[in-house]
């Protein structure tokens, strides 16, 4: 078994990020050790209770819990106000109270919503992750980021509350579709990006093989959580370090906003970090070759391929509303050399509006 501690200051704050094939059968040893008992509360999608639903009912029945299996919708039509009051009124009618933990098997959005019930039922409950998504694994479900969403804009609802473990097992992926893995690997590369060239190196082994080598995939999830775990141990609130992990998601926002969050998470991000790179050389010293090493390993995961037709000036207007905004300034996160990144406000307007002419290939 792989763990992560990902050390935080406070009573009780810390917690372990175990990684193993198989861990999702040996979830009651888990919340033994956390000294969890009784009733629990297992918050899951339509699609992921469908496939592990029973199984995870089953697996906790067998070992004395008593487990109330909780279903909303999947991806964003769970970030709603509406959906996080209903699941609250199901809880208190299903007899929770503030010990009652919220486990969550299930992709990055319902663990988003989930997280966010679970800081405020009852002003705050324990909550243990078990993410099934790869972009949930490696980054949504570590740093206690919880959030749903307004028809104004994604997360602009949501609060710090860091889960009491988070539970790994790749072989939840093995069901994942394609197109979900590829949104995974975005963030897997962004982590390479910007903290370590030698996961980008592993990477280049490309994604048939990785997905059929259990041990490879398992030891390249291990370094991407460990990535996200390290920047969060660092600067839990995003003051500072935290904001690294933007890479490629100020102009990958900006696309998901113009096409109405039609365009996947990590296909934006994906299309943001090509925009990154080419900046980075204009602006922060990164060499030509490592850009498009770069360019070419993200396109290798069948990434950013091609772009739905979008209105480049509504990818500009949203640019204004990304909250993660400093002032007036815009925030871009940008590469010195791989592995090395920057945090720069001072991006010129004209080579913004270059990049969405020229990487994202729409015309004015
Ligand atoms: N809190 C954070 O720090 C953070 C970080 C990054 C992203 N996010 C959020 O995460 C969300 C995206 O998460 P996601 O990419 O995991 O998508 P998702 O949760 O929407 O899941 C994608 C789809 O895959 C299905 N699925 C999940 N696991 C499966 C499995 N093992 N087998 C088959 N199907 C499965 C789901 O039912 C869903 O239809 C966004 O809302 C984003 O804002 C949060």
């Amino acid at each position: 078994m792989r763990e992560i501690s990902l050390a935080l200051p406070g009573r009780d704050r810390s917690y372990q990020i175990l990684i193993d094939p198989g861990l999702r059968l040996r979830l009651p040893g888990l919340l033994d050790a956390l000294r969890l008992s009784g009733r629990v509360f297992l918050v899951t999608d339509t699609r992921v209770g469908e496939l592990y639903g029973e199984q995870t009912v089953a697996v906790l029945k067998d070992s004395g819990y008593t487990p109330a299996l909780l279903t909303v919708p999947r991806g964003e039509r769970a970030k709603t106000w509406g959906v996080a009051q209903r699941l609250a009124k199901e809880l208190l009618a299903r007899g929770a109270d503030r010990s009652s933990p919220l486990i969550a098997p299930r992709g990055g959005a319902v663990g988003d919503l989930t997280g966010f019930a679970a800081s405020i039922f009852m002003r705050g409950l324990p909550f243990i992750q078990i993410p099934t998504t790869l972009l949930a694994m490696v980054d949504a479900a570590i740093g206690g980021k919880t959030a749903i969403n307004l028809p104004e804009g994604k997360n602009l609802l949501g609060t710090f509350h860091q889960p009491r473990l988070v539970a790994i097992d790749p072989q939840f992926l093995q069901t994942l579709p394609a197109s979900q893995r590829r949104n995974g690997m975005a963030e897997v590369i962004k982590h390479g990006f910007i903290r370590d060239p030698d996961l980008l190196g592993r990477l280049e082994k490309g994604r048939d093989r990785i997905f059929k080598d259990e041990a490879e995939l398992t030891a390249i999830i291990h370094r991407a959580a460990a990535i996200k775990a390290e920047v969060v141990a660092a600067d839990e609130r995003e003051g500072g370090l935290r904001r690294i992990l933007n890479f490629g998601h100020t102009l990958g926002h900006g696309l998901e906003q113009a096409s109405k969050f039609r365009l996947p998470h990590g296909e934006a991000v994906a299309w943001g970090m090509l925009a990154a790179l080419g900046l980075s050389v204009k602006l922060a010293g990164l060499s030509p070759e490592e850009a498009a090493y770069g360019k070419q390993l993200i396109r290798n995961f069948g990434l950013a391929r091609r772009l739905p037709a979008l209105d480049p000036l509504a990818v500009l207007a949203a640019l204004a509303l990304d909250k993660k905004r400093l002032a007036d300034r815009v925030v871009f996160v940008l590469l010195k050399r791989l592995g090395e990144p920057v945090i720069r406000d001072d991006v010129p307007r004209s080579l913004i509006e270059q990049a969405v002419s020229e990487t994202f290939g729409l015309s004015y």
